[in-house]
């Protein structure tokens, strides 16, 4: 009998696609995935540390299986991921039931290790090495690359898929833990991703999503001369099959006007741009260290303005950040306004052991005055959202249908007309009625009506 894992997910769309590849290999070695834990002989859980939540739901999971090993003492339990790169022997302390631990520069020797626990039956720790006190050559090899397998089966969706153009990040934005457990910043070679997206485009894939954390620093030096994102999406937008092309997450100082200029010129690409302000307060900014100004913001924010004027702009903030004060708070509210974004994560700064923040700064603004700045700063940006989206009303947009929406899947529909949902090149969702076997074209759909976060529409006669 195969062995079956089950693999559950938290955290950004890095782990997302990390999952994605670790299902593929696993796949790829024999096994087979599991529905639930309680069918499965491997569980594994990748895992996210950027605030204490993410966390605390794992290590609360963690806890419920505790019981299931005393009983099962045959299957394996894994913590692969952020997690497991920052609290290392720490899981093994709170949770003594998991057998192995697994950082984000080992996850491609995942059905190695798995099969070292199995004969061994000893906890097993595989991690990358800290960031301080070795050299950066050998810290960066510790994070170890390895050739993806991309396999449709293993994806949420066959048409749509996320590519890591960059691991690691080095601007170690103070409150932040990626850095230390993603690792440094390195750029990916220029041809590996198009040999990637090129495999994706053959599988069906029709909407690429390139992925790092500070995507718009991608730099690859080849044969001499240095790759970009904006050159590298222009290699990418000529691959036929490809669609649509999206890019996250960028660095307010890296947006520069050649990959504006791109944005606007290749049709592929969308007019998407998430890129974060975290505050508008010059005060937190620096205290963050995210070496730009307010100012310098919303300079950058003219420039897509005036390069790509239909461009949907997206940001994070976090509210109560060390030393926060009412009118901190206030110019981070004046930025949403004048912004107009989209829309904007909203999170509440939660300290993380490791990071600059939480070595040199108290956290000093109290819980709920936190929470009262997070709902306020929702609700001014809900409302620009809904104003966005209202003018969509009445217009026909193209969409890349995803798939039944959650409402459908919980009815378990399967007849001929199902409630779909879709997404527009702006990355706005839209949900429609149409035939299930529409998941994965590309379609008109008017639009009818709209809220903050989505736009309701009816099949529109098709373009193509
Ligand atoms: N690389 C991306 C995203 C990093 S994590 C970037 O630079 O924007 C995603 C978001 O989590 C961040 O943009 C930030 O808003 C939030 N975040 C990171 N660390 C946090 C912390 N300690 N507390 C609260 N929010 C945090
Ligand atoms: Fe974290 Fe800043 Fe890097 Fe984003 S840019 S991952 S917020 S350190
Ligand atoms: Fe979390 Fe790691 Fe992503 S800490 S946000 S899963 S890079």
């Amino acid at each position: 009998m195969p062995k079956r894992f089950y693999l559950e997910t938290v955290g950004c769309q890095m782990n997302v696609l990390d999952s994605e590849l670790v299902t593929a290999s696993l796949l790829a070695a024999g096994y087979e995935a599991a529905d639930n834990h309680r069918e499965a002989d491997v569980i594994l859980f990748n895992t996210c540390s950027v605030r204490q939540h993410a966390e605390d739901k794992i290590y609360s999971a963690l806890g419920r299986l505790k019981h299931v090993k005393d009983r099962r003492p045959d299957k394996i339990i894994g913590v692969l991921g952020c997690m497991a790169q920052k609290d290392q022997t720490g899981i093994f302390k709170r949770a003594p039931h998991v057998d192995l631990v697994v950082g984000p520069g080992q996850i491609g020797q995942l059905p190695l290790l798995l099969s070292q626990v199995n004969t061994d039956r000893t906890p097993l720790l595989e991690i990358s090495l800290g960031r301080k006190g070795k050299p950066r050559a050998q810290v960066e090899e510790s994070f170890e690359q390895y050739d993806p397998i991309r396999m449709a089966e293993a994806r949420q969706s066959a048409h749509q898929a996320m590519v890591r153009i960059m691991f690691g990040c080095d601007k170690f934005c103070t409150y932040c833990i990626v850095p230390s457990v993603r690792g440094p910043e390195q750029s990916r070679p220029a041809n590996e991703i198009e040999a990637e997206v090129a495999q994706l485009a053959d599988q069906g894939c029709l909407e690429v999503t390139l992925l790092g954390q500070t995507v718009n620093s991608y730099q690859y030096d080849e044969n001499g001369s240095t790759v970009r994102l904006a050159d590298l999406l222009e290699r990418l937008n000529k691959i036929d099959g490809i669609r649509r092309i999206k890019f996250v997450t960028n660095y307010p100082r890296h947006m520069d006007d050649a990959l504006l200029q791109a944005v606007r010129d290749l049709d592929k690409v969308s007019p998407y741009l998430h890129v974060p302000a975290q505050s508008g307060s010059n005060t937190m900014l620096k205290r963050m260290k995210r070496s730009y100004t307010v100012e310098e913001y919303r300079e950058m924010l003219d420039r897509i303005w005036a390069t790509v004027p239909d461009a949907a702009v997206t940001s994070d903030f976090i509210v109560g950040f060390c030393g926060e004060t009412e009118d901190d708070f206030q110019q981070t509210v004046d930025l949403v306004r004048h912004g107009r974004f989209k829309n904007s994560f909203i999170f509440k700064y939660s300290p993380r052991t490791g990071t600059k923040a939480d070595d040199l700064f108290d956290d000093d603004v109290p819980e709920d005055v936190k929470r009262r700045r997070n709902n306020e700063l929702l609700a001014i940006q809900n409302a620009i959202s809904q104003e966005e989206n209202d003018p969509f009303i009445d217009r026909i947009v193209e969409i890349l249908v995803e798939g039944p929406s959650k409402n459908a899947r919980k009815q378990g529909d399967s007849g001929e007309s199902v409630q779909l949902t879709g997404r527009t090149v702006c990355d706005r969702i839209v949900v429609f009625d149409g035939a299930s076997d529409l998941t994965g074209q590309i379609l008109s759909v008017r639009i009818d009506a709209a809220n903050s976060f989505t736009l309701f529409g009816t099949l529109a006669p098709t373009t193509e």
